[in-house]
């Protein structure tokens, strides 16, 4: 491509499917910004940090662009702990505007479903569907987990469905340690509230997170253990995510494991 040359309407469709399969799907700001060239401007406004590597000879480092706000979870954990019902943790996350994917997200996906119910889901994070929406589990995942649900007697009437992450991360990317660690609050209160008797992770992301461990969903899921959420002792059981049995079809068979698990414990 010619260095200066305007893109024709197939390139610049082209370069527009490219960005949306890499996941840039929102414009930021109205024009394009060169971050090439302002990487070796060096920022007057905020001096990069000094690094115990940083010596004479070391590259410099752009300044980060200013994306981040206030990102602390003591914060969202006290917003949180304030929120003496569902109502009023869903008015407070909508209030709050300190978590960058707020700023890109269509708007807040913050449960679906009964919050009398003795069953709680919990997954990663809204995708495009969810976003548009504001319900979780409403894209193709959801339709197999309203599947595996109906499977086992359940449907949205006998449980209660929310995300780690309320926002939709950009482009279906996994929520970031920071992020997931800003939002747990908001989720941990939400269990808090709804007090399950029983609750299921859904896949990796919120497997790790809520039984704070390293290990991975092959290890973790099909086995029943105590957790306890703030003030709340639930049972807690981890499966697969229905977006991972859409790619991996023959992994069903361990989710259904996992059903039969779930309803024993719900008849038991
Ligand atoms: N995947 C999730 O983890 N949550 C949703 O709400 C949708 C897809």
């Amino acid at each position: 491509m010619s260095e200066n040359r305007p893109l024709n309407e197939a390139e610049a469709r082209a370069a527009l499917d490219w960005y949306r399969a890499v996941g840039v799907d929102f414009a930021v700001v109205e024009e394009p910004v060169d971050r090439f060239a302002a990487s070796v401007t060096p920022s007057r406004s905020r001096p990069a940090p000094s690094s115990p590597i940083s010596g004479p000879s070391a590259v410099p480092v752009a300044a980060p662009i200013a994306l981040s706000l206030s990102a602390d979870p003591s914060e969202t954990t006290a917003i949180a702990a304030a929120a003496p019902t569902l109502e009023a943790l869903r008015a407070a996350m909508e209030a709050y505007e300190g978590c960058t994917l707020k700023k890109r997200a269509t708007q807040l996906v913050f449960a679906d479903g009964n919050p009398e119910a003795e069953i709680m889901l919990v997954g990663e994070g809204p995708g495009e569907q969810e976003d548009l929406q504001g319900k979780p589990f409403v894209g193709r995942a959801g339709q197999l987990l309203d599947r595996m649900l109906g499977a086992i007697g359940l449907d949205r009437t006998k449980v209660y469905i929310a995300n780690m992450v309320p926002w939709r991360p950009p482009g279906n990317r996994e929520p970031s340690p920071e992020e997931l660690a800003l939002c747990a609050p908001f989720l941990l209160r939400q269990v808090e509230l709804v007090a399950p008797k029983f609750l299921v992770t859904l896949g990796n992301v919120p497997t790790k997170a809520l039984f704070q461990t390293q290990n991975g969903i092959t290890r973790m899921r099909g086995q029943w253990r105590d957790l306890t959420v703030n003030s709340h002792r639930t049972r807690a059981l981890a499966t697969l995510h229905p977006a991972y049995l859409l790619r991996t079809p023959a992994s069903k068979a361990l989710a259904w494991r996992d059903m039969l698990s779930l309803k024993q414990a719900m008849e038991g």
